[in-house]
């Protein structure tokens, strides 16, 4: 499979690096619009190649589209990060503009592309890629909700002070910082619900920092994060090359599923061949259906800025 990497940044690279790793894909073009910084990234991850055991050959070209023709997937990470004390929104303005242009450039040479989008505000960003590209809604990703619920899992973990291989969890709705909704009343340690261990006070504490979990790193590191980023993206694409059927949160466009339409927001998703093979309905408790309502309301506004894109 040829994967291509849009941004050769800290979680562009970190994908490009999680996907050779796992030795699934033939070939991971990344991009990026600094001259030589993407070969540069692309050489030095080369050079791990005969130490990690990967045969993955990841090349580096500087925004050369016709370089990543034929790609099965491409991910998109290009565009500002945010800074301590921003929220994803604040990026709105810069890189609507920015992933529009990219995903044109991406269609023209791959229109069989299964997009995965990463850049933010995301869910928003989602759904301008939908605007733009009109693909079939199962070729459009947001990746959101599978980094989230890794950092659901690693906060229950800590909570229940257990392994977080013995975790499932999962968060829904959008990804921003109050739009979040971990789903708590489904969780469990190995198949036994996490309220029989933890109070309501350790749930909502695990909830809020699940919820500022970019936020929390984004302070720590001056920066946002990176490596669960990258390696969120690159188990959503290592679903897609090997067809696993794997249930992830995504954000996709909703039509009437969980009362919501015209709109992408994070939902449980089947992941196989195709991108989003499938919506999972879950039944929603009514606080969950209202804040999972709210957090659409909050994308909503945000979407409204796209009119200045379209
Ligand atoms: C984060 C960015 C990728 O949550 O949105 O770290």
């Amino acid at each position: 499979m040829k994967v291509t990497v849009v941004g050769a940044g800290a979680v562009g690279a970190s994908c490009a690096e999680y996907i050779a790793l796992k030795n699934f894909a033939s070939e991971v073009i990344l991009l990026d619009i600094k001259e030589g910084f993407a070969e540069g990234k692309a050489m030095d991850l080369m050079q791990t190649a005969s130490l990690n055991g990967f045969d993955t050959r990841i090349k580096g070209v500087t925004n050369d589209y016709s370089q990543t023709a034929g790609s099965e997937v491409a991910v998109i990470t290009s565009g500002i990060p945010r800074k301590p004390g921003m929220t994803r929104e604040e990026l709105i303005g810069t890189n609507a503009n920015i992933v529009k242009s990219v995903v044109e450039q991406l269609i023209k040479y791959s229109p069989n592309v299964i997009i995965i989008i990463v850049s933010n505000p995301m869910d928003t960003l989602a759904y301008l890629v939908h605007k733009v590209t009109k693909l079939p809604k199962n070729r459009i990703i947001g990746m959101g909700g599978a980094l989230d619920s890794a950092r659901f899992k690693y906060r229950l973990a800590e909570a229940l002070k257990s392994p977080i291989s013995d975790v499932d969890g999962m968060v829904i709705a959008a990804h921003s910082d109050t739009g979040m909704l971990p789903l708590t009343r489904l969780a469990s340690r190995n198949g036994v619900p996490v309220s029989q261990f933890l109070s309501e006070e350790q749930l909502e504490y695990v909830s809020q920092e699940t919820k500022v979990g970019g936020a929390t790193l984004t302070k720590l590191l001056g920066t946002s994060a990176w490596y669960a980023p990258g390696a969120a993206v690159s188990a959503l694409v290592q679903a897609i090359a090997c067809d696993q059927k794997k249930v992830y949160p995504c954000s996709t466009l909703l039509n009437g599923e969980y009362g919501e339409s015209d709109i992408c927001l994070g939902v449980p998703t089947v992941i196989g061949k195709n991108g989003i093979e499938e919506i999972i309905n879950i039944e929603l408790s009514e606080e969950e259906k209202a804040k999972f309502k709210e957090s659409a309301s909050a994308v909503r506004e945000i979407n409204k800025a796209l009119d200045n894109v379209l």
